[in-house]
């Protein structure tokens, strides 16, 4: 895309055609205009997974996920303390301990050293996340997971076209989660969309996915039971326990759509954040994500550390938003530190008898607990990719550029 202007519309113009197609088919109980069944296997195909479900959101994709693996009361979940609260709430949607450890120093992501060290008999998942669009070290991870049973659920939600050593992310984990939420890669507003190969786990998550309906099936799109069951009045329908997680044919179709753009989305964020990288890299200060030979990052967003400690993060933002820049974020908190942790830790303290299941299991969430990342969160950046337009990039850069001179 280098050295000509390249713009493109923020919705695929195939995403009004075949909303249409929906809209006009209208909407029946057990018919459809088939856009779930084929986003869930164009979907899957694209990362060599067998079996694609959709899901309402990229949250719900990790609930089904643990409950597919069996995750449930008192067992561990290991998830890193870089990323976003669902991965953790995952867990605690099973009513399964989330295990909040530490970070690589320079990826940023789960350390594969802290998982093999918060292994313990009842550990039952991992759930390495690529964040910001990097993938985890997935072999070591992989590796342990065989060596005590364990299932791996990758959290893509920000790692669309990222790879691992010549495999594209999303094709290593038993599964693979992805979210379509509004600041994603591939959005449809909001939705998700797990996938997987093995058989029995995708039958069990489509279940977990869908209320436990018992005759459903791995066929693309099968998320309802079909009228001649449904209607005898002494079929019985639901043999499992689910929620009911399906993503609606109307997103399916924005969803299909953008897939099938998807390498043009993928090139403008890479396009986005290597605009940013030459000016990082020209900077003595700031410090990029690292990413190892081997892996392809997919830039859901071009995060960056600063290693300056007389920079004032609030005065950085507001200089670059002063000279015209889109601005950026901060870090979500380290996991461990959001409030949810202390208040669970304190109502399990008051209340035993209430949470048996995490009386004297569930670790005490604090500073100190993941010491690698809560030095290096308060000084991350996370500058936008989410252009649809190379020249506004170059600007952007250029403002970026501008606004680091302030700083020297
Ligand atoms: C790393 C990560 N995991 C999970 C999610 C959850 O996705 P969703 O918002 O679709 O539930 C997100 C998205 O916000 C995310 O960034």
């Amino acid at each position: 895309m280098a050295g000509q202007q390249k713009k493109i519309p923020r919705v695929a113009p195939k995403a009004y055609e075949y909303a249409k197609q929906v809209l006009d088919f209208g909407f029946h109980n057990a018919h459809s205009a088939g856009m779930t069944a084929r986003l869930e296997r164009d979907f899957a195909k694209q990362f060599g997974q067998t079996y694609g479900i959709a899901h309402c959101n990229g949250t719900a994709t990790m609930q089904s996920a643990l409950m597919a693996a069996g995750v449930g009361v008192g067992d561990e979940v290991i998830v890193p303390t870089f990323t976003v609260f669902s991965t953790p709430a995952a867990a605690l949607h099973c009513n399964a301990v989330p295990v909040i450890v530490d970070v690589d120093p320079d990826t940023w992501t789960i350390s594969v050293d802290a998982i093999r060290k918060h292994i313990t008999p009842r550990t039952r998942a991992i759930i390495p996340v690529a964040i910001s669009g990097l993938p985890a070290d997935l072999d070591p991870i992989m590796q342990l997971a065989k060596e005590h049973n364990l299932v791996v659920i990758e959290d893509n939600a920000q790692c669309i076209i990222g790879s691992y050593k010549g495999r594209i992310a999303g094709s290593i984990g038993h599964f693979a989660s992805f979210s379509f939420q509004a600041s994603k890669t591939l959005t449809c507003g909001d939705g998700g969309i797990l996938i997987c190969s093995d058989e029995t786990l995708a039958l069990k998550a489509r279940k977990a996915a869908t209320i436990g309906f018992k005759d459903l099936t791995l066929k693309p799109g099968n998320n309802v039971v079909s009228e001649q069951m449904r209607c005898q009045p002494d079929y019985q329908r639901h043999d499992s326990i689910g929620w009911n997680q399906r993503l609606p044919e109307i997103a399916s179709a924005v969803a299909l759509a953008e897939l099938e753009r998807i390498d043009e989305l993928d090139a403008m964020r890479k396009y986005s954040a290597m605009a940013f990288e030459q000016v990082v890299r020209a900077c003595k200060w700031l410090v990029p994500q690292k990413n190892p030979a081997g892996y392809v990052n997919a830039y859901w967003n071009y995060a960056v550390r600063i290693m300056r400690d007389d920079i004032v993060w609030s005065k950085f933002l507001s200089t670059f938003i002063d000279l015209g820049g889109d601005g950026f974020y901060g870090s979500y908190q380290p996991a461990h530190l959001e409030p949810i942790f202390a208040n669970l830790n304190k109502a399990v303290d008051a209340n035993a008898q209430r949470y048996p299941h995490f009386a004297g299991r569930l670790p005490r969430y604090q500073h100190g607990m993941c010491p690698v990342w809560e030095k290096i969160q308060p000084w991350i950046i996370m500058l936008k990719t989410n252009y649809f337009d190379t020249a506004e990039v170059d600007r952007q850069a250029q403002i970026f550029a501008k606004t680091l001179k302030r700083f020297d």
